[in-house]
């Protein structure tokens, strides 16, 4: 019975966006619940983005289209450890087992994305054409991205969670600059489809790209990866049982 939110208040003049009574112990849980559950789904988008980012990489050579995909590569593992973090300032740990299957998810992904590479470029008419039918996909997973973030801010505001808030606002304007830069790129990439479709002028030739070793290079990491899993999943299983001991102390 919500008969007392603070539904759409003014304070000073300025339109305050919480929709909760901030003051009530329950409403307040109810609501980083369900900044968490947003934060954990905005987690999980952006590791399969790195997965997504390392394969197309992989296949591409180098040039303003491999840069900006480099350089998102570092923003988006750089979302990824921030939105652990906020998870983890607000005491998020009890989804432990997820995070174990998260990560378990993740190295699965990373190795199916590594059989369709090569697969995508044997079958593909060009390499041109994988590189634009990539650059499509990417313009799509931003937008993703984009909304999912444009819901984070919404909902932390809605529950008074500033920081989080803030948070979704910086990781956001990340994406739109890379929606935006791979926009710009898709012009080109459709040409060089023409020319090399149609015009019988190829200029894609995956053994001076670099594809091949970059492919050898992240069958190396993933491998790695699946070593490194089992500690990953001890060692958060191990914060979050300290976590949890210090919360039952405090309380
Ligand atoms: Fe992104």
């Amino acid at each position: 019975m919500a008969t007392q939110t603070t539904r759409s208040r003014r304070t000073a003049g300025t339109e305050t966006q919480t929709q909760i009574n901030t003051e009530d112990i329950a409403q307040l849980e109810a609501g980083r619940m369900l900044v968490i559950g947003q934060l954990e789904e905005a987690h999980a988008a952006e590791g399969a983005a790195v997965t997504t980012l390392r394969a197309h990489i992989a296949m591409t050579p180098e040039g303003p289209y491999r840069r900006l995909l480099d350089r998102h590569l570092g923003e988006t593992r750089q979302q990824a450890t921030q939105l652990q973090d906020r998870l983890s300032e607000l005491g998020a740990n009890r989804s432990v087992l997820a995070v174990g299957f998260g990560a378990a998810q993740t190295v699965i992904g990373q190795a199916l994305a590594l059989s369709k590479g090569p697969v995508d470029l044997v079958r593909g008419r060009a390499g041109e054409e994988k590189l634009f039918k990539n650059a499509k996909d990417e313009v799509a997973t931003e937008a993703l991205e984009i909304a999912t973030y444009d819901g984070i801010e919404a909902t932390a505001r809605a529950v008074g969670d500033v920081k989080t808030a803030e948070l979704a606002v910086r990781i956001r304007g990340q994406e739109e600059r890379q929606l935006t830069a791979l926009r710009e790129q898709l012009p080109e990439l459709a040409k060089a489809t023409v020319r090399a479709i149609a015009a019988g002028d190829a200029s894609y030739d995956v053994s001076t790209t670099g594809a091949a070793e970059g492919l050898r290079k992240l069958r190396d990491e993933v491998e790695d990866d699946v070593e490194d899993l089992g500690d990953e999943v001890k060692t958060t299983a191990r914060r979050a049982q300290r976590s949890s001991r210090r919360t039952t102390t405090k309380a």
